[in-house]
């Protein structure tokens, strides 16, 4: 029976979840953890445009990985009848903003695997494994959630997270800054665990959203972003249906920009160093992760914060 009386626990609403017909785990590696061992593979293909976290269930389990090439749309430069039955393939569902791109590749690519850690809100594939991380989009310390046909022939402990929630109590109280110690502990403490369920802490955070409000604010950031500044990004992505942004990646010739936001304290993400090690200084992915600057587009910025960005980028404003 459920203890009744007593001291209070957090007081969170009792919504619904966005991805409430999947299963709940503890992070976007151990969910392509689940899927590799789920389905036998022995190999994997992953983009060489990738963080290193991934890689940790292929080691950790003997699987041998093939790097690829993508282009300067994001898309592999892969012959796709070259997949062995066996083998998975991975395609991030970069920035958010390759949701019609993973619909056609659905047709062509044998044993795909959609890893949406950067696509919150994109629907999944039908019969398509495809996983998601809720911290790259949410205040929460962990959290994936995984859509797949396969399940695992053994059962899973279950997570627990309150130890590790200091990072996101701190910037609610006081500030950003003195909390980014506790934000890295906790990245570093998702390195190398097991595959668990989500923690109940977790779950009831995820209840607790409101996923139409903040999936709209993203657009609305997004677009803004893009009607001003699209004619001078290098990259020339069709942003037409863009349905779930993470960030809105610009590559322009400003080689200043990321210092000039940062001096404002207008933080962006760097995707990511480890591919620097990968890959040559004359490669696109190395240039992706050097030159381009992700600019934030999230929940938490207001129209005026945009305008900020904006004029930042044109040099019309400092500190
Ligand atoms: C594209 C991508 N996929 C998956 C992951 C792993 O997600 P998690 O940190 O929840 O394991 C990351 C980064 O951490 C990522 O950048």
């Amino acid at each position: 029976m459920k203890e009744i009386g007593g001291y209070f626990e957090l007081e969170l609403n009792e919504g619904a979840e966005y991805h409430n017909n999947s299963i709940r785990l503890n992070t976007g590696r151990n969910a392509l953890e689940y899927i590799l061992l789920a389905n036998n593979y022995n190999k994997i293909y992953l983009p060489f445009f990738i963080c290193d976290s991934l890689l940790e269930p292929l080691r950790r389990h003997d699987i041998e990985v093939d790097f690829y090439l993508i282009d300067d749309q994001f898309e592999p430069i892969f012959d796709f009848s070259t997949i062995e039955d066996a083998s998975g393939f991975l395609y991030v569902n970069y920035f958010g903003l390759k949701d019609s791109f993973v619909h056609s590749l659905k047709q062509k690519c044998k044993n795909l695997i959609v890893d949406n850690s950067q696509s919150f809100f994109s629907k999944p594939e039908p019969n398509t494994d495809t996983f998601y991380s809720a911290r790259k989009f949410f205040g929460v310390p962990d959290g994936a959630y995984l859509y797949t046909n396969k399940p695992l022939p053994f059962p899973l402990d279950m997570d627990q997270s309150y130890n590790r929630c200091l990072h996101l109590l701190m910037r609610k109280d006081i500030g950003p800054q003195p909390g980014y110690g506790s934000f890295l502990q906790n990245e570093h403490y998702l390195c190398n665990q097991q595959i668990k369920k989500m923690s109940r802490l977790t779950q009831a955070i995820l209840c607790n959203i409101n996923y139409e409000k903040i999936r709209k604010r993203r657009i609305e950031n997004f677009n803004f972003i893009h009607e001003n500044i699209a004619s001078t990004n290098k990259l020339k992505l069709s942003t037409d249906a863009v349905y779930s942004p993470m960030v809105y990646p610009y590559w322009c010739t400003d080689k200043g920009l990321k210092d000039r936001l940062h001096k404002n304290k207008i933080f962006t993400a760097t995707y990511w160093d480890d591919v620097k090690k990968r890959r040559t200084a004359d490669s696109l992915e190395y240039k992706f992760t050097e030159e381009i600057v992700y600019l934030p587009i999230d929940q938490r910025l207001t129209k005026r914060n945009v305008a900020l960005i904006l004029k930042i980028i044109r040099n019309e404003y400092s500190r």
